[in-house]
């Protein structure tokens, strides 16, 4: 199994869990990317694409409810953050619709690339907040 690098722990464990499995969804994104033996890729495209639809939408509720119920200050920001992911990952799938033989590498490439930035952008900086919140640190809407 995709070992997530230590750095990315925040320390909350069902988070930790999830964010694990985002890791895993981005791994089967590289994995699609270097495989010779699959011709044409949409399907396995989709395929990922819905998962990381799914997951991402359950992950944030459960988020999103941890951060409401200890009155989180920075929530607001933290749903925005989360809507763009969302927003970003319609516009792959309209995207996928139209990909060719010549150009799927490049979509794979591009959502793979996104994926490791944004993972890298939110887990270590927001949601790493959440954790910091919850540990006395002083956190406000604007943070
Ligand atoms: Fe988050
Ligand atoms: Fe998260």
């Amino acid at each position: 199994m995709y070992k997530m690098n230590p750095d990315y722990f925040i320390g909350i464990e069902l988070m930790d869990t999830q964010h694990q499995y985002l890791f895993e969804l981005m791994e089967k994104v590289q994995t699609l990317l270097k495989d010779e033996n699959i011709l044409y890729k949409y399907d396995e495209l989709i395929k990922i694409l819905k998962g990381l639809e799914d997951y991402t939408k359950k992950h944030f509720d459960e988020e999103i409810s941890l951060m409401k119920s200890m009155d989180y200050p920075r929530l607001q920001l933290h749903i925005a953050a989360h809507q763009g992911f969302i927003e970003k990952l319609n516009s792959f799938e309209i995207d996928a619709e139209k990909i060719s033989l010549g150009t799927q590498d490049q979509m794979i490439y591009d959502l793979m690339e996104y994926l490791k930035e944004w993972l890298q952008i939110h887990i270590l900086d927001c949601d790493k907040k959440v954790h910091r919140f919850m540990n006395g640190e002083k956190i406000t809407a604007e943070d």
